[in-house]
């Protein structure tokens, strides 16, 4: 009898072939015209719930500096602050030694990038991972080598006490400390955001405290580079939620930004990739949701996810809405 698992399998995997994201071959993707009449500039897309408050800082921060990279930094900070964040910042699900580590980078249009991963005490490590790209001749700062920057920098340090209701989860984990990735964990996750100016000036920032429980030293997606985070005023942005691994595999939001690079939209290429990395994940591909966003540099967007339940803020002009991802898995 065909078990759910292998049913799952099989249809994820023809149906991967038949995904709508996939652009025949023969395709001339580099002379493509915009594809949509609904282009914004200036434009600000993240992740999840916690995108719209985040959007409007954002959005403010934008109108007042006129910095599209302070709009990004600046935004991803209220979700880094919010007490009421499992997955960014400080008050995130600890890994299983009962720590909180945090991981973030930041991008420019012009290549410009910095990052810190497996950062503690930190309260805003997207403010650190700006400081390296501005401060330092190097693009990443890791665990300890982070905090001893963070200090130097004057980052002030916060106590290690967990948030009472993260502290509580643990405590339950720890019964089984059976781990097991959560599908859409109450509608959040990192937080990714992806910016464009007036004059066609790209950023992006991504933050997250990484995966629940994980293992002590594990890193994810968000801070590397190419993987939770890509951004090219040649070609567009693009940011990554869901499982690290899978992700980082296919170098995920490189590839989106290269996909649009090549004429697709960004709709087609968050979509695109979504297919390559079901392909190289087609293990645990039922129990692993992953998303991308996207946004091109004449003012597009797009998304797409593995399963149903990823959301994302979209502001603009015209307002803030949450926009449901369509998803290769259906529900
Ligand atoms: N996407 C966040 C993580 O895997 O850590």
């Amino acid at each position: 009898m065909t078990s759910r698992r292998t049913f799952l399998k099989s249809s994820i995997l023809s149906s991967s072939l038949l995904l709508p994201g996939v652009v025949k071959k023969g395709a001339n993707l580099l002379s493509r015209q915009k594809q949509s009449e609904k282009t914004y500039k200036p434009l600000i897309v993240s992740t999840w719930n916690h995108g719209l408050e985040a959007n409007e800082k954002a959005w403010e921060v934008l109108h007042q500096t006129g910095s599209i990279l302070d709009a990004v930094e600046e935004g991803v900070k209220v979700t880094e602050a919010d007490p009421a964040s499992r997955t960014v910042g400080l008050y995130g699900f600890p890994d299983r030694e009962g720590i909180v580590t945090l991981d973030a980078s930041i991008m420019k249009g012009n290549g410009d990038c910095g990052s810190v991963c497996f950062v503690r005490q930190v309260k805003h490590p997207i403010t650190l991972a700006r400081r390296v790209m501005e401060k330092t001749p190097h693009v990443m700062l890791a665990g300890e080598g982070a905090r001893q920057f963070a200090i130097a920098e004057g980052f002030p340090l916060e106590e290690e006490v967990l948030h009472p209701e993260s502290e509580k989860d643990y405590k339950e984990w720890l019964k089984e400390a059976e781990y097991r990735p959560v599908i859409n964990i109450e509608n959040h996750d990192t937080i990714g955001m992806v910016g464009l100016d007036a004059y066609g000036n790209l950023a992006g920032s991504c933050t997250t405290s990484g995966l629940a429980f994980k293992m002590h030293g594990r890193v994810g997606d968000s801070p590397i580079i190419g993987a939770g985070l890509y951004v090219d005023n040649e070609a567009g942005a693009a940011t990554a939620t869901g499982m690290g691994e899978t992700i980082i595999k296919i170098c995920g939001s490189f590839l989106v930004v290269e996909l649009m690079r090549n004429g697709r939209s960004p709709q087609e290429a968050c979509e695109e990739a979504i297919a390559r990395l079901i392909d190289k994940n087609r293990d645990n591909i039922e129990n692993m949701q992953a998303g991308f966003i996207a946004i091109n540099k004449d003012g597009e967007y797009g998304g797409y996810a593995v399963h149903p339940g990823f959301n994302y803020a979209v502001k603009h002009e015209g307002g803030n809405e949450l926009e449901d991802a369509k998803s290769s898995f259906k529900e």
